[in-house]
């Protein structure tokens, strides 16, 4: 089996906050091989952005990693001094966040942001670079490019400056792409676009992608497989088809409330009532469970940990019971 682009062990982060020590990340593991599309879903404030930051060494200074190791193409990221593990991850990574103000230096052309990868790094020349630009501002559904290479990030709209920041995530080549809720300000067509060039970057050339969303139907489109983030955890890990039509974890179940017709799952996740624990204080048993509606008296003293149940793993006591959720919500009435 060849070394994954990248892989995670075990990996725990701490964040110093005002009400305390934030346990964020407690104990992910995963890893991307070319060709692989993960989406990672869960409510806001799991976890999820801060696991990617940590991969690509861009957590924020008041958070550390307190546990686990990264290796990116099979080299462990804690050996390498910080400009070593920058050029590594750039040579390996591309990404796209939520933000893609703060993502793009106001200063410079969006054009000149696109190209100056492929001109500084990719030892093109100025107008090959240019060209290069011009191509991907296409790719990412930016027909007009020669009209806007010249236009600053505040000229453009918010639709337009994040497909500049995938374009600018692409300029490198990446072998894997970590996308952070990249499509949530793109309207529907020029969405569907953007997939649609991921996916055949994916074909063509083996990109790696990790995707980030709240978006369902994204996921659905673009991802072979699935990893549900709850309070720094994952707590079920599946294929898509599996998760989607038979999730093992009552908080995958929750989020889904598989609709009766698994064609006509609703895009968004569903919001669950209650709330996410405090990850300042100590974690007593499973975190979902005060909000569980399967749960017994022994998730309240010990936290599961993931194992497997039937092609999924699942970290919840009561996995095994899962075919009897619906019944018995509607039964409780709670559907
Ligand atoms: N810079 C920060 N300072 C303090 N707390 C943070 C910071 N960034 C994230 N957090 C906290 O870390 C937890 C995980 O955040 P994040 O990974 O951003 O969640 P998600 O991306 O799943 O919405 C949350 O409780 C969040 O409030
Ligand atoms: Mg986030």
């Amino acid at each position: 089996m060849s070394t994954p682009l990248i892989r995670v062990e075990d990996l725990s982060v701490e964040i110093k906050t005002g009400r305390g020590l934030l346990k964020a990340i407690r104990g992910v593991s995963f890893e991307v091989g070319a060709g692989d599309s993960i989406g990672i879903v869960g409510e806001s404030g799991s976890g999820k952005s801060i696991t990617l930051k940590a991969i690509l060494g861009l957590l924020p200074n008041n958070a550390q990693v307190t546990a686990g190791k990264i290796f990116i193409k099979g080299v462990d990221a804690s050996t390498l001094n910080k400009k070593a593990r920058r050029a590594l991850i750039s040579e390996t990574a591309g990404m796209v966040f939520q933000d893609a103000i703060a993502a793009l230096n106001p200063v410079i052309s969006v054009g000149a942001q696109i190209a100056e990868v492929p001109r500084f790094r990719l030892g093109q020349s100025k107008s090959e670079a240019r060209a290069t630009a011009l191509k991907l501002m296409q790719q990412v559904g930016i027909s007009d490019g020669e009209e806007r290479f010249d236009l600053y990030p505040h000229q453009l709209s918010g639709g337009l400056r994040q497909r500049i920041a995938i374009a600018i995530a692409l300029s490198s080549n990446p072998q894997v792409l970590f996308c952070d809720e990249p499509t949530t300000a793109l309207d529907v067509t020029i969405q569907a676009q953007v997939l649609r060039l991921l996916l055949e970057l994916r074909r063509d050339s083996g990109l790696g992608l990790v995707f980030v969303t709240h978006d369902l139907a994204v996921v659905n489109e673009i991802c072979d497989s699935i990893k549900v983030m709850y309070a720094g955890k994952f707590v079920e890990i599946g294929g898509v088809d599996d998760t989607f039509n038979r999730p093992t974890h009552p908080y995958t179940y929750s989020l889904l409330k598989a609709a009766p017709d698994p064609e006509a799952v609703v895009s968004r996740l569903f919001t669950i009532g209650g709330e996410a624990p405090n990850l300042t204080l100590p974690v007593l048993g499973c975190p979902f469970a005060p909000r569980c509606f399967t749960a017994v008296a022994e998730c309240g003293t010990s936290e599961p940990e993931l194992r497997a149940v039937e092609n999924s793993q699942s970290a919840c006591f009561n996995s095994h019971e899962h075919k009897s959720w619906r019944a018995a919500e509607q039964k409780s009435g709670a559907l």
